[in-house]
């Protein structure tokens, strides 16, 4: 069995928690990216971490002629696909470079692997796909929908894919539907680093606490939940990045068996199955780091939601995989990294 893997974007934060993991299960990998939201120390670390150099190409998933090289350079099972513009206010403001990069960067990718016969893909989507849910937990049947250009991009790529899955022509498709990614490496080498102030809780947080940023905003406490504030399903990067190589044992079985049915569109889930608030978080985190974490309550920030956490049974049943570490290890890992690296990567 081929066991050689396509890594897009995989020098950012998912994206290099997930080659250690791969890199661990035996997967060889190659990785794709434009350094666009990442650095090449984090290529260094992660080569560092796993004793051994990282096969790495700079370029943009857009560059149809580079990637085309690359897949007649080396014979790969699959592709996992990470590579994507994130930030939800900067959809707004750029709807056109989100969709650019993330649509037609996802189909100038698909047709590379087309014509390369190379149809397993693992695509990271995220729960923003579910919009408002109707319901909690959020199971992979729920209604999609999305008000922002970076959660439309992920639908849209969905829906390419359900449509290529539809063509019957041989493709094994898994978007993987990701909850609230925080944490990092235990050796504290590599997580996540964001270029500016980060939009995101868990590196707020860890920005107030190492003294960079004066103090947390939390937005809203009038929410219908335990306390006022939002609830999430926060996911440790590596319980994640493990999801992703059951993903892709999942597929390495699948074809070894019968080469001529595919799975065609199977989205998963990835996410603990609980919820936590985010005064529960800020808590956590002060007594894990042992910093006093100045926080207001201020206005409910606009597209966000009261609750939202997964339903995790389709990915124990199908992939034997669930997530396994706790808030206190998310909070006291994301610590080390933060306290280790005040500047992120550039702190080397
Ligand atoms: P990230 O920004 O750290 O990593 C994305 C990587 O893709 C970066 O290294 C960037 O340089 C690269 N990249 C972007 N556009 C590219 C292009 N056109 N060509 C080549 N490389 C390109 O983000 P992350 O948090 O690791 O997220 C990985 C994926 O997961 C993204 O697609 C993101 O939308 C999705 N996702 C993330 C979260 C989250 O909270 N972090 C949640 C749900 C889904
Ligand atoms: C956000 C995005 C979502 C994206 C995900 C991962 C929005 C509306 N949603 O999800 O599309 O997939 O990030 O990149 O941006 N919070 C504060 N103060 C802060 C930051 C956040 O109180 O400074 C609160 C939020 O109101 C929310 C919770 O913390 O209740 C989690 O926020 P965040 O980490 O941004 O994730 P999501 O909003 O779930």
């Amino acid at each position: 069995m081929k066991n050689k893997i396509l890594v897009t974007g995989g020098a950012g934060y998912i994206g290099s928690h997930t080659c250690i993991a791969l890199h661990e299960a035996g997967y060889d990998i190659v990785v794709y990216d434009n350094l666009s939201n990442s650095s090449r120390e984090a290529i260094e670390r992660v080569s560092k971490l796993i004793d051994q150099p990282i096969d790495f190409v700079k370029g943009d998933i857009r560059d149809t002629d580079l990637l085309k090289q690359v897949f007649a350079e080396h014979q790969f099972f699959g592709v996992i696909h990470f590579a994507g513009l994130k930030a939800v206010g900067e959809s707004v403001a750029k709807p056109l470079l989100y969709y650019n990069n993330n649509v037609s960067g996802t189909i100038a990718l698909l047709e590379v692997m087309r014509e390369a016969d190379v149809k397993n893909l693992v695509f990271s989507s995220s729960a923003t796909v579910y919009g408002d849910p109707e319901s909690l937990p959020i199971n992979e049947e729920s209604k999609r929908s999305c008000t922002n250009p970076y959660g439309q991009s992920k639908l849209m790529v969905e829906h390419i894919l359900e449509d290529l899955a539809a063509t019957d022509d041989g493709w094994n498709l898994i978007p993987l539907r990701y909850f609230n990614p925080v944490g990092a490496h235990p050796s504290g080498q590599i997580g996540e680093d964001p270029n500016d102030i980060p939009n995101n809780l868990m590196p707020y947080i860890s920005q107030v606490a190492v003294g960079k940023l004066e103090k947390l905003s939390i937005f809203g406490n009038d929410y219908s939940t335990v306390d006022g504030t939002g609830v999430r399903d926060f996911i440790h990067v590596t319980d994640l990045a493990q999801g992703h190589v059951a993903a892709l044992n999942y597929l390495q079985k699948q074809v070894g068996r019968d080469k001529y049915s595919s799975i065609g569109f199977l989205p998963i889930n990835l996410g603990t199955g609980k919820g936590t608030s985010v005064l529960e978080l800020v808590t956590a985190f002060s007594e894990v780091s042992g910093q006093n974490i100045p926080y207001q309550f201020s206005a409910r920030r606009a597209g966000d939601i009261a609750s939202c956490y997964a339903s995790a049974d389709k990915a124990k049943d199908l992939l034997g995989w669930e997530a396994t570490l706790s808030i206190t290890e998310m909070c006291q890992d994301t610590w080390r990294w933060q306290s280790k690296n005040p500047n992120g990567y550039h702190s080397a």
